[in-house]
């Protein structure tokens, strides 16, 4: 499979350059999300029978669970190119010009981020989308003219971890939509195992089920853990990752059993100690932790949520007394003991 890096224009981290050497590459080595797996084989292998481009995939879903890694997998499964792009770094009509020309038949364009893609943008995306077609001014002022490109059918594969921020015209383009889910501990386990696996590094049994319970349902995290315990292993042991040097290394790394990380407890401590428990507004909250509103929304409260740690009601975010327990903090105010409406 080639892969053409065309607006990706930002270094790597460490953990993005770990991302791509465990990433797995076909649809069978990607773990669990088993509903989305089985619509798109159904989708791509109805596509190659009709020798058509698959049609426009958008997934969504919090950060880490598997949305670029599933793009790079359609396009692999499609045998087809993929070119990558992010919403924002799309800003002139021939910046997205310039992508979609390069397009072979059949091929995905996948645009991360795409929520943070400019609204006009959008509008030029639509056409290319719907007829695969690309209506485009040129010249300058005074002396522009309009012109309409033809391209190669092709597959979209957008991802968002906010899909109410997409436009609605833009949602309906998409053909399939898809919402990644937290993975099981069982899930997580079986890809510490394979990531082990994959960097030849030995890893007890009951050492990848502490990884797993411990990865906030992420394989992202489940994969960074794995890799600074494996340093644990090298270093002070014989870099067997075994329980015991597991459960020091994510203790060392304030990692706890529940998998929460320092943000995700100073969050639920705010609430319980600045908010009474809540409920609190997501901007007091933010000021008061010092994350972004987005930052809490999309990485911190699905999870917490997920996990009945946090509710939302319509007044705020209340913190439940799971959380408390939790916590170990005794729940003071009876009043606030569930008694909030539910908001979803
Ligand atoms: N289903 C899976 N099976 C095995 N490994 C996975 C799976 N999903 C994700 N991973 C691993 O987790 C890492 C993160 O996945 P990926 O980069 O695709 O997440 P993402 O949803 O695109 O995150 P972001 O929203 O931050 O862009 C990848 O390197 C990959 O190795
Ligand atoms: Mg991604």
């Amino acid at each position: 499979m080639k892969e053409e890096n065309i607006v990706k224009n930002y270094e790597l981290t460490d953990d993005e350059k770990l991302d791509n050497t465990i990433r797995p590459e076909t649809i069978e080595e990607y773990i669990g999300q088993k509903d989305v797996k089985e619509n798109i084989k159904v989708f791509v292998k109805a596509a190659k029978m009709r020798e058509e481009a698959l049609d426009h995939v958008l997934l969504y879903g919090p950060p880490g669970l598997g949305k670029t890694t599933l793009a790079f997998i359609i396009a692999h499964e499609m045998g087809t190119s993929i070119k990558t792009a992010s919403g924002p770094s799309i800003e002139k009509s021939g910046d997205l010009a310039a992508i979609l020309s390069t397009l072979e038949p059949g091929d995905v364009l996948f645009i991360d981020e795409i929520h943070r893609m400019p609204r006009y943008i959008e509008e030029i995306l639509y056409p290319a989308m719907e007829d695969f077609s690309l209506d485009i001014i040129v010249g300058s002022e005074g002396n522009s003219r309009n012109i309409k490109i033809d391209l190669p059918p092709f597959t979209l594969v957008g991802a968002t971890t906010r899909a109410g921020d997409l436009s609605s015209p833009l949602r309906d383009r998409f053909g399939i939509i898809h919402k990644l889910q937290y993975y099981t501990e069982e899930e997580l386990t079986d890809i510490v195992k394979r990531t082990a696996r994959v960097l030849d590094v030995e890893i007890d049994d009951d050492a990848a089920v502490e990884l797993a319970k411990r990865s906030r349902g992420t394989p992202r995290i489940a994969n960074r853990l794995f890799k600074r315990v494996r340093d644990f292993a090298m270093v002070q042991g014989d870099g067997t990752v075994t329980l015991e040097i597991t459960e020091e290394a994510l203790n060392k790394l304030k990692v706890d059993k529940m998998g929460l990380d320092n943000t995700d407890r100073e969050l639920l401590l705010s609430i319980i100690e600045k908010f009474n428990g809540g409920p609190v507004g997501i901007d007091a909250l933010s000021s008061s932790i010092g994350e972004e509103v987005t930052t809490i929304e999309d990485v911190y409260e699905p999870y917490l949520l997920q996990e009945g740690l946090l509710k939302r009601t319509s007044r705020g975010r209340v913190v439940t007394d799971k959380a408390y327990e939790m916590l170990g903090i005794p729940v003071k105010n009876e009043k606030n003991k569930q008694t909030t409406l539910d908001f979803e």
